[in-house]
């Protein structure tokens, strides 16, 4: 049995519609009844739960569970910080998964995890990192770049901008270099390490095989949605000014400070990663849209 957290996310719900294709029994924790409702009727097992509420974990691992955790936030919510989903979250799942002595552990961190951090992001999943790996149980882990596809929020939201806007609005130079890579290849390597989980029990970054500037992101999507609009670069102090200025009043604004330092900061590896460790060459950014963006 395959055991999911995170099967609603962007990544979950691929996940999900791959491995029913290949025909394995899957069981998910999720937290509403809509989740409840939609999995269940395709043939998965669902357990209602939460990773930050240890008591409705109880019970719910066995020893045949391959555990992939992905369960985790991009923007802290209330009490749904970093630290309680990340770190707490991780912890009360993988002190269930020992309970039980499940057969395999897959932890989704990320590109850039590192206990040193600025970003509490990026720290958090470093520390999340540690407790699964420091756990006993047989662990792999991964941990991605930015990932692109059908229905990620990233790429939802920056085409929403190019829609709406006149311009092509870039916080700061745009300087910053990423890698992303496609749901696809990502789907790609876990398949691999699913079928030999033996073979895989390190720590592996999963990247796109070139480096592209942020605002070169924006103009390659531009570019494969048809509408080639002029860029403006909003200085970086006055993002950061506004962001602390609205973050002061009760109303939402579309970045935090923590993303802002983000897209300034390079998120980049080794760029054949993904040949050496699973053995093909991701797509490039710009064919990935073309496989999926719809004009
Ligand atoms: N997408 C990327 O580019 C990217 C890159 C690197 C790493 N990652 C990591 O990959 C993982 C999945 O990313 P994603 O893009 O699929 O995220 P997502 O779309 O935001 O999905 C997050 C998932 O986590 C679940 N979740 C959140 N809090 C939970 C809790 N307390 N208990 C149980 N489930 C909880 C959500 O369930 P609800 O539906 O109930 O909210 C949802 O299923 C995350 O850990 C993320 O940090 C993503």
């Amino acid at each position: 049995m395959i055991f999911i957290t995170g099967a609603t996310g962007f990544v979950g719900g691929h996940l999900v519609d791959r491995l029913l294709d290949k025909g394995l029994k899957l069981k998910c924790l999720v937290r509403s009844e809509r989740a409840v409702d939609s999995l269940t009727a395709k043939g998965v097992e669902v357990v209602r739960g939460d990773i930050t509420l240890p008591e409705t974990l109880e019970g719910i691992l066995h020893p045949d569970d391959f555990v992939i955790h992905l369960a985790g936030i991009i923007i802290e919510k209330g009490s749904a910080t970093f630290g309680s989903i990340h770190v707490d979250g991780t912890s009360n799942l993988v002190n269930e998964a020992k309970k039980s002595g499940v057969r395999h552990f897959f932890y989704q961190s990320a590109l850039g995890a590192d206990k040193n951090s600025r970003a509490t992001y990026l720290k958090t999943k470093a520390e999340a990192e540690d407790i699964v790996t420091g756990s006993g149980l047989e662990t792999t882990v991964f941990r991605p770049s930015l990932i692109i596809g059908p229905w990620d929020g990233f790429t939802a939201k920056l085409a929403n901008m190019i829609k709406l806007s006149p311009v092509l609005t870039i916080p700061g130079e745009g300087k910053a270099r990423f890698q992303p890579v496609y749901i696809k290849d990502w789907l790609k390597c876990i398949d691999k390490v699913i079928d030999n989980p033996g073979g895989y029990l390190a720590t592996y970054e999963i990247a796109g095989p070139e480096y592209i500037e942020f605002r070169e992101i924006i103009e390659i999507l531009s570019r494969s949605m048809g509408r080639v609009k002029p860029v403006f670069k909003v200085p970086m102090g006055l993002m950061k000014l506004a962001v602390g200025f609205f973050g002061a009043l009760p109303v939402s604004f579309p970045v935090t400070s923590e993303q802002l330092e983000l897209l300034e900061t390079d998120n980049i590896c080794d760029m054949d990663v993904v040949k050496k460790n699973f053995g093909f060459s991701p797509v490039k950014y710009e064919d990935a849209l073309k496989d999926f963006i719809s004009l």
